[in-house]
């Protein structure tokens, strides 16, 4: 019996003994081709020789120095290539060990901001729903994934909470997209003014959705009106591209494609691509000046904060992606991977919906497609689709609960930046078969 506390205490899973490009082996012999990056993370697949050598040469130089005593050469190396990309009035990064970490940094330090600002009544944080930003107790309360919430929900903070970008289902036949971004927007000025202006942090939203939605983009406008509706109350704009960013959609930044700059950003997942434990904030000039200012610091930390070995793995992924032009990779394949998606599974009778950005693809399942109908949540399809990909050799991230925490099934993909078009062909291929496996599965039970 392992003695490790797993995320589920039902079942047994394969033993990783090596990994290689998009491919993971288990104990067995079995090879996976890591379609999803795990959760959206190994951007240049795995035991990339660039990211091993210079994580070695790192940890023969200096493996860990307290930030409290020292900064590394690697550490602000890595903050100056990601300040240089970084949107227009970014200009400092806070270094920290994954998506959750960052989210909640960006929170205290948003707070912070207007403290020091002379606007401490400002505390609360709008979130939307169906979004999710971390697991950690204030990534959790900004987060509206319902599921992962609702036994936690008696310690959460009070967050206010307004729709998310979800065109599939949202959007009124009547409406162009514009139109619902607009409509959006308008949604959350309406929230910020029942709070009281002056009263609102920030906006905190994920730019692409990522696991809870399952890879839905935002309509055009929609973050040009919410940066327009942040600005005329002095509220702040919070992107979370802990999934979607770092090139995961074809741009360093997803928000970059919206043609509006965040005041803070949190990222993970790619940026270290999974050779580390790895996020940032990015934050903008204004705040950091209020801070220098005023107190003179950030009133936060943790013991592993700017980690020399993560940022040694984070500066030689970003170096690898540049030095490859993997962003044009992402764009040219990810477009010949949605056509791909769209031909095999765009008609396919339970398949309601192919949408995403770059390397970032959502699958929706439904029951009934005129009528969008999800599948009853009992039959658990996104489990059995998982298992059903795993069977095939195929790693993926299904989800249920797409709609509202309990309804809906979704397939998320995220393959490494490295991947080929065959071997995107061959994803698309083994999913189709484990979607047909799964629904053929249920029709069986039935
Ligand atoms: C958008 C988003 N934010 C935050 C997080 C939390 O990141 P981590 O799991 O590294 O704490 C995730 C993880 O999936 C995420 O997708």
């Amino acid at each position: 019996m392992s003695r490790i506390l797993h995320r589920s205490l039902r079942g047994t899973l394969p033993v990783a003994v090596s990994a290689k490009g998009i491919t993971i082996t288990d104990s067995d012999g079995k090879a996976y081709i890591d379609a999803s990056g795990g959760a959206a993370v190994s951007c240049l697949g795995h035991q990339h020789p660039d990211v091993v050598a210079a994580m070695h040469a790192q940890i023969d130089k200096v493996a860990y120095a307290h930030t409290g005593f020292f900064t590394t050469e690697t550490a602000e190396a890595l903050a100056d290539t990601l300040v240089a990309d970084a949107p227009p009035g970014i200009e400092h990064v806070y270094l920290v060990s994954g998506g959750s970490e960052a989210v909640e940094a960006a929170l205290k330090m948003a707070r912070q901001y207007f403290v020091e600002a002379g606007e401490p009544e400002r505390s609360v944080f709008i979130g939307r729903r169906q979004s999710y930003h971390g697991n950690t107790l204030g990534a959790l309360a900004v987060g509206g994934n319902e599921w992962r919430r609702r036994q936690f929900a008696p310690l959460l903070v009070d967050v206010g909470r307004v729709s998310p970008c979800y065109e599939y289902r949202d959007r009124k036949p009547d409406e162009s997209p514009e139109q619902y971004s607009e409509r959006l927007a308008a949604e959350l000025d309406a929230k910020i003014r029942e709070i009281g202006p002056g009263r609102v942090i920030a906006f905190v939203a994920e730019t692409v959705v990522g696991a809870t939605l399952g890879a839905v983009p935002p309509t055009p406008g929609y973050f040009r009106r919410v940066r327009e509706v942040c600005d005329r109350h002095g509220v702040l704009l919070v992107a979370d591209e802990v999934m979607c960013g770092m090139g995961r959609t074809g741009t360093l930044h997803a928000i970059e494609q919206e043609g509006v700059a965040p005041d803070l950003m949190a990222i993970a997942k790619g940026l270290g691509g999974g050779y580390q434990p790895v996020g940032a904030v990015l934050a903008s000039a204004r705040i950091v000046e209020a801070f220098r200012k005023g107190s003179g610091m950030f009133q936060h930390g943790h013991t592993y904060i700017g980690h020399p070995v993560a940022a040694a793995a984070a500066l030689a992924v970003q170096r690898v992606i540049k030095r490859d032009k993997l962003l044009d990779a992402v764009k040219s394949n990810g477009a010949h991977f949605a056509a791909r998606l769209a031909e095999t599974l765009g008609n396919h009778p339970f398949v309601g919906d192919v949408r995403g950005r770059g390397l970032l693809m959502g699958v929706e399942l439904v029951e009934d497609r005129p009528a969008k109908r999800p599948f009853a949540p009992a039959l658990k399809l996104h489990a059995r689709v998982k298992a059903e990909a795993m069977r095939r050799g195929l790693m993926t991230y299904p989800m249920g609960g797409t709609i509202d925490g309990q309804l809906g099934d979704h397939v998320l993909l995220a393959p490494p930046f490295i991947a080929s078009r065959a071997d995107l062909d061959e994803i698309v291929s083994r999913l189709a078969g484990a979607i047909d496996a799964a629904t053929a599965s249920l029709q069986r039970a039935a």
